[in-house]
């Protein structure tokens, strides 16, 4: 491998890595939402409400049953009814919430809580609110709320957890000792969140994402843009506001979403990592095969798309920017990329192309410094960018590695907007991993054209049920999270990635072995990625043209024996990179790479 230090070839994006994220597999709700209350605003399905159950404890007798006829909101209208019969201070009567495949409690915590409501006009309360362990029913934390009213009113608490062992397998209760009828809706309890944000996100999943050093975050789809039917797109209007306010809305992945995180969580996601949000907005297209015709039918759309970048990006002294201001949030966001629409190829009517046209006009009159992203190609307007998505085999990556090296350089530029190896569930395996590893090989020498590139799925929650698209990138329960051996090559990548590709010639390379190499020339460091996907050890002879190294360097090496291997939620470090010194670095390096490894060499010109 030779190695030309002193002959840039194009520049590497600044931008290429970053996330990708839509709420599927439990991904926000019983995922980065810290929200610990599972069906918090008790939607019913046919015969129950599901997560919550009655407590009837001793002699207690109730029944508990939705009341359509009153809520705490024009968007909350029901709420649940709970009738108590019979029930005193040693046989309270009420109702238990799951959480989501448990409620994660830790020692010495607090945990900050909230419910909506109201009484008839006999006293039930005080109301007592506990966290309780499954197995022993042991009481971990309790408080009580008095003074509950017959209107709708919003009651706030805290339960501080003592020296307990950290465990999921504890419930939430909230009970009341006298006969009579509450009603209940919204009831909420977090714990420490992210930056401590209110209405936040998991530390350690924000942690993680962290690591990955994202340039940037997609959001919110995927089909979660699009829905299964035009009502049931995402109306980003209705996820924005006070929690009572937001109406919450299926979602296609065949759960229900809180949109707790709404269209201001994501961007506060994107805040608290300094990523720059890729906003997709809906463009008229629903996955059931259900379009909106371009013209005055799409009028309102585009106009919806107009509201949605000025919440974005407007001053206070704009319609939406003062809404957005009014929630919390006067400053206005950075936006550079809007994506209309979702993999709207599969939209048979053919309709993209003027959908797309009609969005850009209107948009790039108002901003015409947006980028604006195409999810296909289309011919009657230039797009700035095209989203292309990759779900592949390795082998397939391996044969496609140059992919993108005859591209024109002169027609849009490229946005990898989903892309992975899918081998390996839930998460993917160590031969997944060398299939990405040496895809990204291939973008990264891209990058002068590929902009942004965002591996897909991001999250998986591993309980059962909790996945409905199998191979994603970081697995959880409600206590625990782990990277897969995929999540380290992006970490690595990401790590190290340079802003100038150099010149370089690999003769008689062995199977399955790709590279990349990459400079920091601010810094004066190279950066070589190798990946030897092959059974075998392999040995590379590398040489250096142009410029002296210094005599040692960093190797980052993610290794395993076999494909298979990988990391679970009880393992979690089976595969992770291992940083070691590089020696006997000169103008030549003798480098041999052991059977299915991950390597990026770190080294310091002189
Ligand atoms: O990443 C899962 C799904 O794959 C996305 O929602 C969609 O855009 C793609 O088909």
């Amino acid at each position: 491998l030779t190695i030309q230090v002193d002959k840039p070839v194009s520049k590497v994006s600044p931008t290429l890595y970053g996330l990708m994220t839509e709420e599927i597999n439990f991904s926000y709700d019983g995922g980065l939402y810290a929200e610990m209350v599972r069906n918090r605003t008790f939607r019913p399905n046919r015969s129950n409400v599901p997560n919550w159950i009655l407590v009837e404890d001793g002699s207690a007798q109730a029944r508990m049953s939705i009341d359509q006829g009153t809520g705490p909101s024009e968007a909350l209208p029901h709420s649940l009814r709970l009738d108590v019969a019979r029930a005193d201070e040693s046989n309270p009567a009420g109702v238990l919430n799951e959480g989501y495949w448990g409620m994660p409690l830790r020692p010495n915590t607090t945990y900050q809580g909230s419910f909506y409501a109201k009484e008839d006009s006999t006293v039930v309360g005080p109301v007592t609110i506990g966290l309780i362990a499954n197995q022993s029913g042991k009481v971990l934390a309790t408080t009580t709320i008095s003074g509950v009213t017959t209107d709708w009113k919003q009651y706030t608490f805290t339960l501080k957890t003592a020296a307990i062992e950290p465990s999921a397998a504890n419930h939430l209760v909230l009970t009341v000792a006298h006969p009579g009828a509450l009603w209940l809706s919204l009831v909420s309890l977090f714990p420490p969140t992210y930056r401590d944000r209110v209405n936040g996100n998991r530390i350690d999943l924000m942690e993680k994402l962290g690591a990955m050093h994202p340039a940037f975050l997609r959001f919110p789809g995927g089909n979660y843009l699009e829905g299964d039917h035009i009502p049931e797109r995402y109306e980003w209007k209705k996820t924005i506001g006070p929690l009572v306010d937001r109406p919450t809305h299926p979602s296609p992945w065949r759960y229900h979403s809180s949109d707790g995180l709404g269209l201001l969580e994501f961007l506060e996601w994107c805040e608290d990592l300094k990523m720059q949000p890729v906003l997709a907005v809906y463009a008229g297209y629903s996955m059931a095969q259900e379009h909106v015709n371009p013209g005055t039918d799409l009028d309102p759309y585009v106009q919806d798309a107009l509201d949605e970048i000025e919440y974005v990006v407007g001053g206070t002294d704009t319609k939406w920017g003062a809404v957005r201001a009014k929630n919390g949030h006067p400053e206005p966001f950075q936006l550079n990329y809007v994506e209309i629409g979702n993999e709207d190829f599969f939209d048979r009517s053919g309709s993209y192309d003027g959908r797309y046209a009609q969005f850009y006009k209107v948009i790039k009159a108002k901003y015409p410094d947006l980028q604006l992203i195409a999810t296909t190609p289309v011919k009657s307007i230039r797009p700035d960018v095209v989203d292309d998505h990759y779900y592949r085999r390795a082998t397939e990556f391996f044969n496609d590695t140059t992919h993108y090296d005859k591209t024109d350089r002169t027609g849009p530029k490229i946005f990898v907007g989903e892309w992975a190896t899918r081998e390996g569930s839930p998460t993917p395996n160590f031969g997944a991993a060398l299939g990405d590893a040496a895809w990204m090989t291939g973008m990264e020498r891209n990058s002068d054209i590929i902009v942004m590139a965002a591996y897909a799925p991001l999250f998986v929650n591993v309980n059962p049920g909790g996945m409905q698209w199998e191979t994603d990138l970081i697995g959880y329960d409600a206590m625990r999270s782990y990277g897969s051996p995929s999540y380290y090559a992006q970490v690595m990548f990401a790590d190290y990635v340079g802003d100038e590709t150099l010149a370089s010639s690999l003769e008689n390379g062995g199977p399955k072995l790709f590279y990349s190499i990459t400079r920091d020339s601010k810094d004066k460091r190279l950066y070589l990625k190798l990946v030897n996907a092959s059974s075998k050890s392999q040995t590379v002879d590398i040489k250096f043209s142009g410029a002296n190294l210094a005599s040692t360097g960093k190797l980052v090496s993610l290794e395993a024996h076999d494909t298979q291997a990988t990391n679970t939620i009880d393992q979690p470090n089976n595969i992770v990179p291992v940083e070691s010194t590089l020696p006997n670095v000169g103008s030549t390096l003798h480098h041999t790479m052991p059977a299915y490894s991950i390597q990026v060499l770190s080294l310091d010109q002189r």
